[in-house]
């Protein structure tokens, strides 16, 4: 029988829940919070205190619970009661104009009042409500089924778990979740100084957290809500424009992102984009455009939507974000190749939200294009997930004290003379036990879908080639715990787990073994072809040119780097030594039967269900898996905004099928 809970202590849970609730929202919906954060906490402590005497009245909607709860096996499906459509892009005044043009014809005539809202760039969730109180949170998936992410949304601390004022019955509210600049700041910086690899960006840092099994992660990572629209409603009434819906979603206590404007016309709504795009580096979250709608929700109707996007709104890409910095110098970076890059090294700079320090320049040749001189003032331009460019130099503040770069005749990091590579006409070290070499290497041996060994970062790996423990990747199996222990900070527990690491690598899959071994043009996918069609590494390395190049998607190019690499005695030696320490496993053949056999089976675009299940599934149905559309492709799978690889299927007319078709013709 349920413990008697005394009637104060209910009261008291319910008082709390009601007062932190406030607190919350004074926080997250209004920026005017009322208390210190002490208090707060000390509302919380006693709140938790409460719940753990008295078990029965836990309640999944109380405060406490924003924490996060036991990891989950994997995220249910739900069906959207309204789809989630994405929006048209227009990029410039021109392409605004004609959007606004389609509009005022759609409409015979008349120009409508417009909406100008800031594009958060996270990730698109949809969160249900029933009599007022949070049941349910999903993401957009492909607009019609997305994941039920409901525990980890929950820890959303700006997300109301219980609205206020006048509700519909049934209420959906749609935004995005995305991660403030200063958090994701502080993120990247937790990760750098625990090892772990960075985030590129916050949308990237809130999509991963989103999606977390463990909610008591997605807890730690302070995520950020802004509500903009709605789905389903039933069972009372809601506001008739979208101006009106925003103050009325605040009203409610949903965080909305703020500067959002009424305007007149296309006119107001382009200045307004305008006003946005100069303020965007203010903003304490990463915009990448402007969202311009139609105010009156009446006039959506008459407009209407394709499949993919409304009519009644468009999205305006702002152009990538561009700033100036001084160009301190120029960093030669060795590859695992032994590619010789530079790299510029600047003056760390503020760039669409993220500090920069460094800047690839490809090559020399590219360095000399763009007239860039040591000491220059740069114009460096960062769009959404692309790695920082160098635009050109601002020759008007040039002093006459710049230099013109050179490439140099040796290797920064051993000393060797460079070698320009006939095929790939770039500078490389030819020394294959050069220790820069050797610290690519042994990084790309641990790669995930190589050999797996997570615990290994560029730091370690610096230490253990620096150290001399360490000559090529299969001295890592001699390495004892003290020895890992011994190393500049690292705990005994990441010591140990990298041991562990490291044993269980020892019977990889003989695609990821080769894989691992780093030669060039081998990919992952060309690892698996190699190691499907020849079985066994005695038999891949006896292999001729002619032989190799009986692999699926294995031409001359592949064929000749394969040869010439088993055809250095050094790597030859490698081989053995590994061999000496693992046991490749054949991999395991693909179903010569099933719906899919002989098939190549290309996938693009976002889908419900994660790639690498998407793999397997078609695998083990008897196809191959590609990484690109040719003739050759059999079928292509294409998920939400699939791009070039859609088009090439197009193109080539092969069969294309969405997520769905995929499944029917799994029989699933
Ligand atoms: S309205 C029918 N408003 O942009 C679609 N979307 O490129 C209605 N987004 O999937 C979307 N800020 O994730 C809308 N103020 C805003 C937005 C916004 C960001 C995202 C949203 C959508 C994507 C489309």
């Amino acid at each position: 029988m349920a413990e008697a809970v005394p009637a104060a202590a209910r009261r008291r849970a319910v008082a709390l829940r009601r007062e932190i609730a406030r607190h919350d929202r004074l926080y997250y919906v209004l920026d005017r919070p009322e208390v210190p954060d002490a208090a707060y906490d000390a509302l919380m402590r006693e709140l938790a205190e409460l719940e753990r005497k008295h078990p029965s009245l836990a309640d999944a909607n109380s405060p406490t619970r924003r924490v996060g709860g036991l990891p989950r096996e994997g995220f249910e499906t739900v069906r959207h009661a309204l789809p989630m459509r994405s929006l048209e892009n227009a990029v410039g005044k021109e392409e605004l104009a004609a959007w606004h043009e389609r509009v005022v014809k759609g409409l015979a005539g008349m120009t409508p009042a417009l909406v100008v809202e800031p594009k958060l760039d996270g990730l698109a969730i949809s969160l249900r409500y029933e009599g007022g109180r949070f049941v349910r949170g999903a993401t957009r998936g492909d607009g019609d089924t997305g994941e039920d992410v409901t525990a980890n949304l929950r820890t959303v601390r700006g997300l109301p778990l219980e609205l206020e004022g006048d509700f519909p019955k049934v209420l959906e509210v749609r935004g995005e979740v995305y991660m403030a600049r200063s958090d994701f700041r502080r993120l990247n910086a937790q990760r750098e100084k625990a090892g772990e690899p960075c985030f590129a960006n916050p949308r990237n840092a809130a999509a991963g957290a989103v999606r977390q099994l463990d909610s008591s992660i997605t807890a730690s990572r302070r995520l950020a809500l802004a509500a903009y629209g709605l789905g389903e409603v039933a069972g009372g009434k809601v506001p008739g424009t979208q101006s009106g819906l925003l103050a009325w979603l605040k009203s409610l206590g949903f965080p909305t992102a703020g500067h959002a404007a009424r305007c007149a016309g296309l006119d107001e709504a382009w200045m307004q984009c305008e006003t946005l795009r100069e303020a965007r580096d203010d903003l304490p979250f990463d915009v990448d455009g402007a969202v311009v709608k139609v105010d009156d929700h009446g006039l959506w109707e008459a407009l209407g939507a394709t499949s993919r996007a409304p009519r009644w709104a468009v999205a305006l890409k702002f152009p990538p974000e561009q700033v100036m910095t001084r160009l301190l110098s120029i960093e030669v970076q060795v590859g695992r190749t032994g590619v010789l890059t530079p790299v510029a090294v600047l003056e760390p700079v503020l760039c669409a939200g993220v500090t920069v320090r460094h800047a690839t320049l490809h090559n020399a040749e590219q360095i000399e294009a763009k007239g860039v001189l040591l000491g220059d003032w740069i114009i460096l331009q960062r769009a959404g997930d692309v790695i920082p460019e160098v635009v050109g130099a601002v020759e008007s503040r040039r002093t006459g004290g710049e230099k013109p770069f050179r490439m140099p005749k040796t290797c920064p990091v051993c000393g060797s003379g460079v070698v320009k590579d006939p095929e790939l006409i770039k500078p490389r070290c030819p020394n294959a036990s050069c220790p820069a070499q050797l610290e690519g290497g042994l990084l790309h041996f641990a790669k995930r879908d190589a050999m797996d060994l997570a615990g290994l970062g560029d730091k370690l790996a610096h230490q253990v080639v620096a150290k001399g423990l360490v000559k090529d990747a299969a001295d890592l199996y001699e390495l004892t715990l003290e020895q890992w222990v011994g190393l500049d900070r690292m705990a005994e527990k990441s010591a140990a787990n990298l041991v562990a690491q490291l044993e269980r690598s020892r019977t990889p899959t003989l695609g990821r073994f080769l894989y691992a071994l780093g030669i060039r043009q081998v990919g992952e996918r060309t690892g698996k072809d190699l190691a499907e069609h020849f079985g066994s590494m005695e038999k891949l390395m006896a292999a001729d040119e002619e032989a190799l190049q009986k692999v699926p998607d294995v031409g001359p190019a592949v064929a000749a780097s394969v040869r010439g690499w088993f055809a250095e005695p050094h790597n030859r030696r490698l081989v053995e030594r590994l061999l000496e320490r693992i046991r490749p496993q054949a991999e395991s053949k693909r179903a010569a039967e099933g719906p899919l056999a002989g098939m190549t089976v290309v996938f693009t675009g976002a889908m419900i269900l994660p790639r690498a299940e998407a793999k397997a599934l078609a695998e083990a149905a008897g196809a191959r898996v590609g990484d690109s559309v040719s003739r050759k492709t059999s079928l292509v799978v294409a998920g939400a905004d699939a791009g070039a690889k859609l088009e090439t299927a197009k193109r080539l007319e092969v069969k294309v099928v969405d997520e769905k078709g995929f499944l029917g013709l799994l029989g699933r």
